[in-house]
């Protein structure tokens, strides 16, 4: 399942929308991930996960950039977050299924802030970016 260029065309467009926000985006999406699928939130223990945190905003940053730099690399996802999947799989040892949830609160976040530009067509491409977004993070997982 790869990007087509229309694809391609419409995260880009939409990434370059959201600018300096991402991880604004990211943090709204990361509380709704913990409030909705509060099982994700044992992967958490070491922080504090309230609405508001400053370490909740702190990781939905990371996460953004993360994102950001996918977005930059539609071409070679598995590559750009080669390091990244290696973490979350060996070290953090995160169940991939929790990549899904996340993935569908940050679909729901956008579209929320982003009503107007959340197309059918949006909403198609970015699936399928968050999904092989997944499919890279998860490829290490045995
Ligand atoms: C779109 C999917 C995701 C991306 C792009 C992503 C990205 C990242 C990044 C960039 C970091 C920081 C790495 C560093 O500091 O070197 C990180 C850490 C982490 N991620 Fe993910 N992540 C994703 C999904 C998830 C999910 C779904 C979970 C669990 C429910 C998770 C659990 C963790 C944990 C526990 C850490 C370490 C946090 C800490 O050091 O305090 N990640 N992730």
């Amino acid at each position: 399942m790869a990007l087509s260029s229309a694809d391609r065309e419409m995260v880009r467009a939409l990434w370059k929308k959201l600018g300096d926000n991402v991880g604004v985006y990211v943090t709204e999406a990361l509380e709704r991930t913990f409030l909705a699928f509060p099982s994700t939130k044992t992967y958490f223990p070491h922080l504090d996960l309230s609405r508001g945190s400053v370490q909740v905003k702190d990781h939905g940053q990371k996460v953004g950039d993360a994102l950001t730099l996918a977005v930059h690399n539609l071409d070679n996802l598995p590559g750009a977050l080669s390091a990244l999947s290696d973490l979350h799989a060996h070290q953090l040892r995160v169940d991939p299924v929790n990549f899904q949830l996340l993935g569908h609160c940050l679909l729901v976040t956008l579209a929320r802030n982003y009503p107007g530009d959340f197309s059918p067509a949006m909403q198609a491409s970015l699936d399928k970016f968050l999904s092989l977004v997944t499919s890279a993070l998860a490829s290490r997982h045995l």
